[in-house]
């Protein structure tokens, strides 16, 4: 079903309207592969991968199981969340799509029945979740949409070489998902601002180097390796606790926030030392962080999203919060926006 436009001005922009979250569902495939099973077949061990990551687990899909199929689930959950059965545009964030081409997203909005939506795919690694949060708002200012579902989802699991111990012990597949809908500004759930930015001089720092135009124009076989994530995994943390302070640091000041209005940061789930670190440098506690990693690993894209459904649905994260979202991931690319948590009913993971 497609909803009906809001009233326009006459060759008038409405540019005055805000994105309003009205729901939120993550999921997490059912698969739980521990740190003991990674040591069975890898030089490491639950020591290490805990003491220096903070993941003690991960989930990882079966065979058959695709992104776009934990991405219709999540989506479905975040519906049942706002107490709505339609939108009229879907954007899924993800680095790990069904197929190169088409998108995942309109698949995803037909699993749903959504109809002839708008639909499209955001490619930020894993800051995309932020990014397609700002497209959706940016779609809902100008009245390009009244509701949108934003699903993060990746399933790196695929793409990871089961050699590489630096990859494989932190990423974990998974999916969430936010309804947002047109609003006022100064409602509960507003989102209050974005900062994004990129640096493409990075773009070998978190890579899958194959499969591209790059490749293929290159005129040389493809490398089997080239199908696998790599990651130079010091030079990305540098990275990500810096460019996740400076844009929340940024974001605060533009919308006039300070540390103590923050009740919750849901900060990118990479590896909780950064997670402190980001802490640390704005000056907010510790406990304020919310940490969800232990349980699911860095599942990109869907990190944020199962961050705050976990939250709120374990009662933690509670209506009339202050909530601060920050992500760093490949490209380079980063962002954060911030929002003052809405009641609304949220189904535990
Ligand atoms: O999501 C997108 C953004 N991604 C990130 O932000 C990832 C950020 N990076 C990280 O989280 C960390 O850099 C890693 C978890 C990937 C690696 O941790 P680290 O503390 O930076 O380890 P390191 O690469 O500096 O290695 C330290 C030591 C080395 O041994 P030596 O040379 O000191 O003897 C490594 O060989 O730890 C060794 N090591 C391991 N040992 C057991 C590296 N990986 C492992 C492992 N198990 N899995």
């Amino acid at each position: 079903m497609v909803l009906a436009p809001a009233k326009q001005e006459r060759g008038r922009c409405n540019v005055s309207r805000a994105a309003v979250l009205q729901g939120i569902g993550a999921v997490v495939p059912p698969r739980v592969v521990d740190n003991d099973e990674l040591s069975r077949s890898l030089d490491t061990n639950d020591q290490w991968i805990r003491t220096r990551t903070g993941i003690g687990q991960r989930h990882w899909t079966d065979a058959g199981t695709t992104t776009g199929d934990l991405a219709a689930e999540a989506g479905q959950r975040a519906l049942k969340s706002a107490g709505v059965d339609s939108v009229d545009m879907v954007i899924l964030a993800t680095s790990t799509g069904n197929q190169v081409m088409p998108a995942t997203a309109p698949e995803v909005a037909e699993t749903l029945g959504l109809g002839r939506v708008a639909a499209h795919d955001v490619s930020a690694a894993c800051a995309g979740f932020i990014y397609a949060l700002s497209s959706a708002a940016g779609a809902l200012a100008i009245g390009g949409a009244e509701r949108v579902l934003v699903v993060g989802a990746d399933v790196w699991s695929t793409r990871l070489n089961p050699d590489d111990r630096s990859t494989a012990i932190i990423f974990g597949d998974g999916a969430g998902a936010a309804v947002l809908r047109a609003g006022d500004a100064d409602e509960p759930g507003a989102l209050l601002g974005f900062e994004l930015g990129s640096d493409g001089s990075g773009r070998e720092l978190a890579q899958v180097a194959g499969g591209g135009s790059r490749e293929l124009s290159a005129g040389r076989p493809p490398r089997p390796d080239d199908a696998y994530l790599t990651m130079q995994g010091k030079e990305m943390f540098t990275h990500a606790v810096n460019r996740m302070a400076e844009s929340s640091q940024r974001l605060l000041d533009r919308i006039g926030w300070g540390v103590e209005d923050v009740t919750w940061c849901a900060a990118h789930q990479a590896n909780v030392r950064i997670i402190n670190t980001i802490a640390d440098v704005l000056e907010l506690p510790r406990e304020r962080m919310l940490v969800h990693l232990d349980r699911v690993g860095n599942t990109s894209a869907a990190s944020i999203p199962l961050a705050l459904t976990d939250a709120a649905g374990a009662g933690r994260l509670q209506a009339g919060d202050g909530v601060l979202m920050t992500a760093f991931g490949g490209g380079l690319s980063w962002g954060s926006t911030a929002v003052r948590w809405p009641a609304m009913d949220v189904l535990s993971i």
